[in-house]
């Protein structure tokens, strides 16, 4: 139990869900015992791609779902916030509380019962193509989180989904890749947001991931979802499937798995109703599925009282002040050089604001968190043209083109020649076309089909018009696999397992050189999603961005990824997305005053600019109102408070668990998989070992004594602030809570709000542990010269491992060190403290 997180108190509101009672569980035995065994296996089984089945007689309602990653998004049109990670860069469990209110709000008014959220995996690595919806590196960090914004969605009578449990932290291949880690990981690293969740924010619903744990698929997985999440957490709610996410419906029904999504394929009547006849399904474990939603529906109020709540609005504008909220708390200062922010509009005359991401507005990544917004989502243009017009002047332009018009512009030296073959080898019956491009690409995300069999092999040419470097970029979707091929050397390649938005290259041609073009491509599931494309670097940047950059007193960037750069369904490029590095490198060289504004999940490659641009901005997903939060941060309106919630790596090799994140080569085992009424499929599940441990993000680097571009919880801000007067206990007693004060004072001259961060140190250990781990923190606004005293508390769970051998959490009486400070690197106050 994290007692350490006991202050966050369940609220009672009028429609909070009541707990569960000796009255609940007789009425829902009682509801139960009206149905036939045909009732109940259909109970457990979604419908409608949304919903759960309702059963009048018994009068238990239909439930509709939505998914909650950044907004109430499967119903129409919605308010869409800095969620996942940019709610991590907030620190501020407040405001998790607000937003988790918030969505419960924008929820009722539209009559959902179950919102498909928080998100709370690791971000393990930057390469996961699903960080945006995620929160943190860091397991205590996602806890607080997670649990305030559970405790705020479930006050207003909706159902939080905690998910994708468990040890979701790898796009690619997604549907068979195992993630294999020993129990001691598990439990330190990627189980305690899950376990604050549900032990402690009383989550009412989990949702299972798709990949398999150490060989056995999450929904089907007895170690996660009987022993820990329903014995040792006493999790009495709901264990969901992601959408399609079973395998085996006998195996799902008895390992935990309670409800089938979005539509019974494996758990359905053909299946159970002979398995509990045969005895191989107990029909007390079709029981307990059912009496768990008929137990939350009663909790909750569901068929006593409408779901859709008449205080909520759809056009909320209280949701949108949350909105604007949260984009002004995450956004992160990184590099702020000679103080060039914040900038003084009194000063400036024109502002040129340039780049992929600088209008429309950018708000969340690609996949099922996507929401279509009802409010006009404010770009950073307009957010800057808002506040500052008519006396500073506002230039905008985009300066590349999208991805399709690269595909669907380059210049092939005459037709392309494609074949299209029956198998997925380039073997057997083919069909040929000629082409003028190769442009089938289109965003989107799905299951891998291992039964639909097709190739196609492209062979063309590209004539260089004048010398230079050319940009050669393909892209595809799912686990599609390529290899492109310039005068028959590979120079672009996508492993099947290993799939990526898109992936690029460069070549240095002259002017009239003519290359050879052969690109291979097999699809992962029907259709053909592939784009190529060959552009001179240079052609990419239009003159208009050039021009505006030498014309303006002070130029914005607005890089980095977007939905079909950084999508569920796939993993993103640790580099910024094709042709962007240029485009900085360009402006940068045009106009000194740059500040570079990047979007996406936390890491990327600066590695070509950063020491060419005075300032950078992480903006992350910053949701609907995030112009305007930029726009201030820009201008001095708002003082930016966001902390990293991710270390921001130098390179995809320095970073943590690179050596460690992609399948083990050799190492797949082979899954036979008997589809309801279809023909069995074979699959091959590769195994990515997760041995670097519990050494992720600062974990590992603290650990090396080595430093990354930017520690985990940095950030900073037009004001300065110091520490002090760090008091603890010498001793106390191992078990005990052991409260931490100390002093933080803004010592700037404008206010501003700080993130004091704890770290515990256990040099002592019997078993090896990281350096330093995060166990407390505290979000604090401080006006100019004033001083704040803050106590942060540490539970026994704070100074546990666990021990492997005796198998439960251990604290070794010994010595712990206590740092306090505002990264994970710097870390001014220290004491030491002794654990009797
Ligand atoms: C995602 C889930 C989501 C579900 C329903 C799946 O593709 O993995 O996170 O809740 O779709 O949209």
């Amino acid at each position: 139990m994290l007692s350490i997180l006991s202050g966050l108190a369940h609220s009672a509101s009028a429609q909070a869900p009541v707990p569960d009672s000796p009255q609940i569980e007789a009425k829902a035995h009682e509801m139960l015992s009206k149905l036939t065994l045909e009732q109940k296996v259909e109970l457990i089984g979604g419908t409608d791609y949304m919903y759960t089945h309702d059963i009048p007689a018994i009068n238990l309602p239909r439930l509709k779902m939505s998914d909650a990653s950044v907004g109430v998004r499967t119903w129409g049109p919605t308010t869409s916030y800095a969620g996942g990670v940019s709610l991590a860069a907030t620190w501020d469990k407040d405001y998790a509380r607000t937003l988790g209110e918030s969505l419960g709000n924008d929820a009722r008014a539209r009559s959902v019962h179950f919102l498909l959220g928080p998100g709370v995996n690791i971000a393990r690595t930057p390469l996961n193509g699903r960080n945006f919806e995620y929160l943190s590196e860091d397991p205590f960090l996602n806890s607080v989180l997670a649990v305030s914004y559970i405790q705020g969605v479930q006050s207003k009578g909706v159902v939080a989904t905690v998910k994708h449990f468990a040890l979701n932290n790898q796009e690619f291949n997604r549907h068979n890749a195992s993630s294999d880690a020993d129990e001691r990981t598990m439990r330190e690293m990627y189980l305690p947001a899950f376990e604050a969740a549900v032990t402690v924010g009383h989550a009412d619903a989990v949702m299972n991931s798709y990949n398999l744990i150490n060989g056995q698929h999450a929904t089907q997985n007895e170690f996660l979802n009987l022993k820990i999440l329903k014995g040792e957490w006493a999790f009495k709610g709901i264990l969901m499937s992601d959408w399609d996410a079973v395998y085996d419906g006998v195996a799902a029904a008895n390992n935990g798995l309670d409800l089938e999504m979005p539509s019974p394929r494996f758990m359905n009547a053909k299946t159970l109703i002979p398995a509990v006849k045969s005895g191989q399904v107990k029909e007390s474990v079709i029981d307990d599925k059912v009496l768990r939603i008929i137990r939350t529906s009663l909790r909750y109020g569901f068929a006593d009282r409408p779901q859709l709540d008449p205080a909520s609005s759809t056009y909320s504008l209280a949701s949108k002040q949350v909105a604007l909220d949260g984009a002004r708390k995450s956004i992160t200062l990184l590099k702020n050089d000679g103080h060039l922010l914040p900038l003084d509009a009194s000063k400036i005359k024109t502002i040129a604001i340039i780049g992929p991401n600088a209008h429309p507005a950018l708000t969340g990544g690609g996949g099922s968190s996507e929401v279509r917004e009802i409010f006009e989502a404010v770009s950073t243009v307009v957010g800057v043209a808002n506040l500052v017009e008519p006396n500073v002047h506002v230039l905008y332009s985009p300066a590349m083109p999208q991805m399709n018009d690269v595909f669907q512009n380059t210049k092939w030296d005459g037709d392309i020649q494609s074949a299209t073959y029956t198998t997925n080898d380039f073997t057997g019956k083919v069909e040929t076309r000629t082409e003028k491009s190769i442009a089938n690409f289109h965003p989107g995300w799905s299951a891998p089909d291992e039964k639909y069999l097709s190739s196609t092999r492209y062979t063309g040419s590209f004539k260089a018009t004048k010398a230079g470097e050319y940009l050669v970029l393909a892209s595809a979707i799912g686990s599609d696999s390529y290899k492109v091929l310039i005068d028959g050397k590979p120079i672009v390649e996508q492993p099947r397992s290993e799939g990526q938005n898109s992936r690029y290259s460069t070549i240095d041609l002259q002017a009239g050189q003519t290359i050879h073009v052969d690109a291979e491509y097999v699809p992962s599931f029907a259709g053909n999603h592939f784009g190529l494309g060959i552009s001179l670097d240079a052609d990419l940047i239009s003159d208009e961005a050039k021009q505006f950059a030498a014309a303006a007193d002070v130029v914005v960037v607005a890089a980095g990824f977007q939905g079909n750069t950084e999508s569920e369904g796939q993993d993103r490029t640790f580099e910024l997305p094709w042709g962007q590095d240029a485009l900085i490198q360009t402006i940068a060289a045009v106009n000194p005053r740059t500040i570079v504004t990047l979007s996406g999940a936390v890491g990327t490659d600066t590695r070509h600019w950063l020491d060419k641009v005075p300032a950078l901005l992480q903006v992350y997903y910053p949701g609907q109102e995030g112009g305007t939060a930029i726009a201030e941060i820009l201008f001095g309106k708002q003082n930016p408070e966001g902390k990293l919630p991710v270390t921001f790596d130098r390179s995809w090799d320095e970073s943590a668990s690179a050596k460690f994140y992609y399948p083990v080569k050799g190492a797949d085992t082979a899954l036979h998989v008997t589809e309801n009424d279809k023909e069995p499929v074979d699959y091959v599940v590769p195994h990515v070992k997760y041995d670097d441990k519990l050494m992720v993000g600062y974990r590992y680097w603290t650990t090396n004594g080595k430093h990354p571009l930017f520690p985990f919880g940095f950030g900073l801000s037009y004001t300065t602030f110091s520490f002090a007067k760090l008091d603890a206990p010498a001793t106390a007693a191992a078990g005990s809570t052991v409260n931490v004060s100390f002093n933080v004072t803004n010592t700037g001259s404008v206010a501003g709000a700080e993130v004091a961060q704890l770290y515990v140190s256990n040099p002592g250990a019997k078993v090896s542990r990281p350096e330093r781990e995060l166990k407390g923190f505290e979000k604090v606004h401080l006006a100019p010269g004033e001083t704040k005293r803050l106590t942060l508390s540490l539970d026994a769970r704070a100074f546990s491992y666990w021990d492997e051998a005796a198998h439960k959490w251990t604290v070794d009486p010994g010595k712990f060190v206590l740092r306090v400070g505002d990264s994970s690197e710097n870390t001014p106050l220290n004491a030491d403290l002794t654990l009797n």
